[in-house]
């Protein structure tokens, strides 16, 4: 028997913003009625960018705090999931190191997230950029995870995981048999990417995804941002000029508008097709001031209680000392399999 256990990260890059919100953390604050979680600010993952675009000690600091902060602030209960971070747990990095004797160099080749972020400078990024799949795929297993909820942009990655899992799974298939684990050791983790805006795009170019590392500031909503900052933002917000339209079917050739509704549907806890039934036919500019309402309503209690918190660091570092202490247990547990599997 297997049991259902949920693990996501998050790195602690700065700038979080809506698209992570709604593509993944609301997801994480929904499983934890149903499953046991795990919720990681994933440090090692934020360094393997050089550190003028981390930030260096200071901002790495602040930004871990800032991630736990609005782990907490969005609901996620500390004291019954497991909020922690990635670095604070060896067995991260330790386990890594097998599954990277374990991962094929091609498949790491087809990765496009590494496309992406290496652009044309190839031979200058770091090896860690490359690897970084497998130090994910290692993140998961490490807990023995069957669920991961995370935005559409991750879902090659977990695939890969899920390869890499059924590897080790049939290369050490009698050993694994022999320690009494079965016909598999590693489950195959399923990725979760459900809801309205499991990819929610820039408000300035409905053809990029919203990211922390995007130049203009208002083509996302920082999850800090306040009531002023998100109401300029959403009216600034790129779109064309018909109204919306009363189905889903009229959004496909208009990413700008896809992206607010979706938005808007996402806030709402609603689909889409609900949200046109009730602005089908109406401006923007009349929709775009119900969304910042919305908005607002939703996002601006989130700012206040992650602003309190990063006033009570002593609270927010415990949490993760607290949390790093259980998950290293399952993770120590994890290791002690594996090199029992391996024979070492
Ligand atoms: P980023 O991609 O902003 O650097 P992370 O890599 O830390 O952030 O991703 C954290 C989570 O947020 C992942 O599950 C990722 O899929 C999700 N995510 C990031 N950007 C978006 C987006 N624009 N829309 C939906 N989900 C997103
Ligand atoms: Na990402």
């Amino acid at each position: 028997m297997t049991i259902e256990r949920v693990f996501s990260g998050i790195q602690p890059t700065g700038n979080l913003h809506l698209g992570n919100y709604l593509g993944a953390i609301v997801n994480f604050v929904k499983m934890q009625e149903t499953h046991n979680c795990l919720y990681c600010v994933v440090d090692l993952h934020a360094i393997t960018v050089p550190p003028a675009v981390w930030g260096g000690p200071d901002e790495l600091r602040r930004n871990i705090r800032e991630v736990t902060a609005a782990f907490i602030a969005s609901g996620i209960d500390p004291k019954k999931q497991i909020i922690f971070n990635q670095s604070q747990v060896a067995e991260h990095a330790e386990l890594a190191w097998v599954l990277n004797c374990i991962a094929r160099l091609g498949w790491l080749n087809r990765m496009t997230q590494f496309k992406e972020k290496a652009g044309k400078d190839r031979e200058n990024v770091s090896v860690g950029l490359y690897d970084y799949p497998v130090l994910m795929a290692s993140d998961i297993l490490v807990y023995r995870a069957t669920h991961v909820p995370v935005g559409e942009d991750q879902k090659q990655h977990v695939e890969l995981t899920r390869d890499i899992a059924q590897k080790f799974n049939n290369d050490f298939s009698a050993s694994i048999a022999a320690q009494g684990f079965g016909e598999a050791y590693f489950p195959l983790p399923e990725p979760v990417i459900t809801g309205p805006a499991t990819r929610v795009m820039s408000l300035r170019d409905g053809t990029k995804k919203m990211s922390k590392s995007d130049p203009s500031d208002y083509s996302r909503i920082n999850l800090t941002d306040d009531a002023d900052a998100i109401a300029q933002k959403i009216r600034k917000a790129k779109t064309d000029p018909e109204p919306l339209p009363s189905e889903e079917k009229g959004l496909e050739p208009r990413p700008e508008a896809d992206n607010l509704v979706g938005i808007y549907a996402a806030l709402a806890g609603k689909p889409k097709s609900e949200v046109l039934a009730e602005f089908g036919g109406a401006q923007f500019s009349g929709f775009k001031s119900n969304l910042v309402d919305l908005a607002v309503s939703k996002l601006a209690p989130l700012a206040a209680e992650m602003k309190r918190l990063s006033g009570d660091t002593a609270y927010v570092d415990s949490v993760l000392a607290d949390g790093a202490d259980r998950a290293r247990v399952i993770a120590a547990e994890t290791m002690t399999a594996v090199k029992d599997i391996m024979g070492m």
